[in-house]
This record gives C-alpha cells, sequence and structure tokens, in this order.
C-alpha cells in the first residue's frame, strides 16, 4: 500500500516508517519538524535501504500527487505539562491537523486511516486491565483532551462515511527505541515522561529522578504502568492499516497487559545497562493515577499481534540510542 505517515519524523512515526517499509510498502512522509529533525529521514534511510517521499506541510499537494490509499495520522503535540501551559496551541494544533487530513481524505477518496490515540483517553481507570469498552474518563489536561477529541472527530466522521475504516489505537506507555540506536526519543530540555527522564540521568545530563509519589496503592507505592516497546507499537500501525483495512470504526489497544511500577523500571535500566540511576522521592504529580494497564485481547484475536520485547529489551535499546546520540 501507498501509506501517508502524518508526523512521520517523530518518535514513534519514524519506527512506524521503517516497519512500513520492511513490510514492502511505500511511506510517504508529512512533517513539520516541530518535535523533530530532519536527520530522521536519513536514518530512516540507513536502517531500511529504503527512501520514504517527504513533504513539510502541503497537506494537499500530497494527496494531489499521490494515490494514497492509507494515513497513519500521529501528528500532535503531546507534552502533558506544556499543553496546561498552552491550551490554545494544543488545541489548535492537535484539532485542526486531524480536521485537515480527514477533509483530505474526503476530498481525495482515501478511505482507510489509523489515528495515534492513547490511553489517557480512558482517564483514571475503574478497573484494570483496561479493555476497549470501558467507559472514557474524564482527561485532566488539554493534550489528554485533544486526544478524546480527535477521536471523537474521526469517529464522527465514520459515521458519516460509512465506507470509511477508520482505527483509534490506544497506546499505553511507549518507550525503547530501535534497536540500530538510530531512533529513539531525545526531548528537547527537561523530559516530562519517565523513561527519557531516567536515560538523561543515567546519561549524567541531569542530576536526580523525581519519583512522583511512593505512597499509591501498588507494591511499592510508585505507579505502575504498562511499557511498550515503541517497535512493537509500529508493527502494530502495520498490521491496523492491513487487517482494519473494511469499512467500520474499529478500536484497539496496544499495551502489553503487564505493568511495571516506576522503581522496578528503574531497577531494571540499572541492571540492563550497568548503569547508575540516582533517585529520589518526591511528591504525587498533579492528575497521575496508580495503576494503568492494558487487556491487549483484541489486538491479538482481530491484529494478530502480540508486543514481544520484554522491559530489558526496552531499557537496553534506550540505552543505546543514548549512548549513539552521545558519540
Ligand atoms: C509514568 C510514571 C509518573 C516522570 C503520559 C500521558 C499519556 C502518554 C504518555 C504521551 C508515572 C512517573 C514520571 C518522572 C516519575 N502520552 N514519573 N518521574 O503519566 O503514564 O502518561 O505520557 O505522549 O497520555 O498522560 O507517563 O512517563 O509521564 O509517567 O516518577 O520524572 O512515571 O508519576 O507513575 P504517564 P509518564
Amino acid at each position: 500500500m501507498k501509506v501517508l505517515v502524518a508526523g512521520g519524523a517523530g518518535y514513534i512515526g519514524s519506527h512506524i516508517c521503517v516497519e512500513l517499509l520492511q513490510a514492502n510498502h511505500e511511506v510517504i512522509v508529512i512533517d513539520d519538524f516541530s518535535n523533530s529533525k530532519p536527520e530522521v529521514l536519513g536514518y530512516i534511510k540507513d536502517i531500511t535501504g529504503k527512501d520514504v517521499k517527504f513533504y513539510e506541510k502541503k497537506t494537499e499537494q500530497v494527496f494531489i500527487e499521490n494515490e494514497i490509499d492509507a494515513v497513519i495520522h500521529c501528528a500532535a503535540f503531546k507534552a502533558v505539562g506544556e499543553s496546561v501551559e498552552k491550551p490554545i496551541e494544543y488545541y489548535t494544533n492537535n484539532l485542526t491537523t486531524t480536521l485537515i487530513v480527514a477533509k483530505m481524505m474526503k476530498k481525495y477518496h482515501v478511505n482507510n486511516i489509523v489515528f495515534s490515540s492513547s490511553a489517557t483517553v480512558y482517564g483514571d481507570p475503574e478497573v484494570v486491565p483496561l479493555t476497549e469498552d470501558c467507559k472514557l474518563g474524564e482527561t485532566t489536561n488539554p493534550y489528554g483532551a485533544s486526544k478524546a477529541m480527535m477521536e471523537r472527530i474521526l469517529t464522527d466522521v465514520q459515521h458519516a462515511c460509512p465506507d470509511m475504516s477508520v482505527t483509534l489505537l490506544r497506546y499505553f506507555n511507549p518507550i525503547g527505541a530501535h534497536e540500530s540506536g538510530l531512533l529513539g526519543e531525545d526531548p528537547k530540555g527537561i523530559p516530562n515522561n519517565l523513561m527519557p527522564y531516567i536515560m538523561k540521568v543515567a546519561a549524567g545530563e541531569l542530576p536526580c529522578l523525581g519519583v512522583f509519589g511512593d505512597d499509591y496503592d501498588t507494591p511499592d507505592g510508585t505507579g505502575v504502568r504498562d511499557y511498550i516497546h515503541v517497535v512493537d507499537l509500529a508493527k502494530g500501525h502495520v498490521l491496523a492499516i492491513e487487517k482494519y483495512n473494511k469499512p467500520g470504526l474499529h478500536i484497539c489497544n496496544l499495551g502489553t497487559g503487564r505493568g511495571y511500577s516506576v522503581l522496578e523500571l528503574v531497577h531494571a535500566f540499572e541492571r540492563v545497562n550497568g548503569v547508575k540511576v540516582k533517585y529520589e522521592i518526591k511528591p504525587r504529580r498533579a492528575g497521575d493515577i496508580a495503576t494503568c494497564y492494558a487487556d491487549p485481547t483484541r489486538a491479538k484475536e482481530e491484529l494478530g499481534w502480540v508486543a514481544t520485547r520484554g522491559i530489558d529489551e526496552m531499557c537496553r535499546d534506550t540505552w543505546n540510542f543514548a549512548k549513539t546520540r552521545m558519540k
């Protein structure tokens, strides 16, 4: 298939491009580099030996010049803290991007879209593991709210255009990097998310990790999340564009079904990589929940997808990426 990846130079998008190319799909990337770097496109070629066709905005031109079969939409701002400071920018960017993609798809008769959604749409879970049938919860920040709204927009578009295939992939906590060390997550400034923070402390770029709360109702008191290797996540997208390529609204969790606490992840990172990650316990972070992990049964049944990379690979590949990037 000829697949447009919106946000294809980003952390998740770039891994998706690699998996698509390795599965012999043609890839077109659109990205404004607002949170990514042009070098990434070269790294994708280094890994796969294949080129992607690239556009830096001009969305309509992409649709005019290419007979696109499917769109993977992972172009969005995603920093929770920043979204609280800049709600207008977050809503404007995330919603208009989605509306433009949907409008172009309608105009140029492209009927298959896979959307990067997030487990954040479940809010504070009533039960875990979370199945796709769990009630959607209240989001606690503009980033999360924008994801819920993007899901809603695409759901309404599918209802209005019943021939379309709309797939909402709800990611749990993507971490890790490509095993080549060329692609990974390298946020500018102080990271919001746990794994990039651990990486920067281990690399000596930040002095100490703050662990946000040790009094949650979890085995060691720290927050529990379902960490998923970004390459497993990317493979899920390839299966989704292929297997959900039939009219309807398809909703699917992508997670491992296993939760790890903050301290378990810290200690796994130290053990696997033979490094020290200094940490101290801090107060809880506003809006955080105790425990969140997926029921990944649907992904297995409908896509034939299971996560195959465990916590050790996630830690190993993150550190390998950090070392490559420091060279
Ligand atoms: C994980 C755990 C923290 C940082 C958020 C978004 C979600 C998704 C991923 C992405 C929690 C703890 C973290 C730190 C810590 N969106 N922590 N010290 O909160 O599960 O999900 O990011 O683009 O939509 O809501 O992920 O990595 O921020 O936190 O102790 O410096 O690590 O309290 O228990 P989260 P996270």
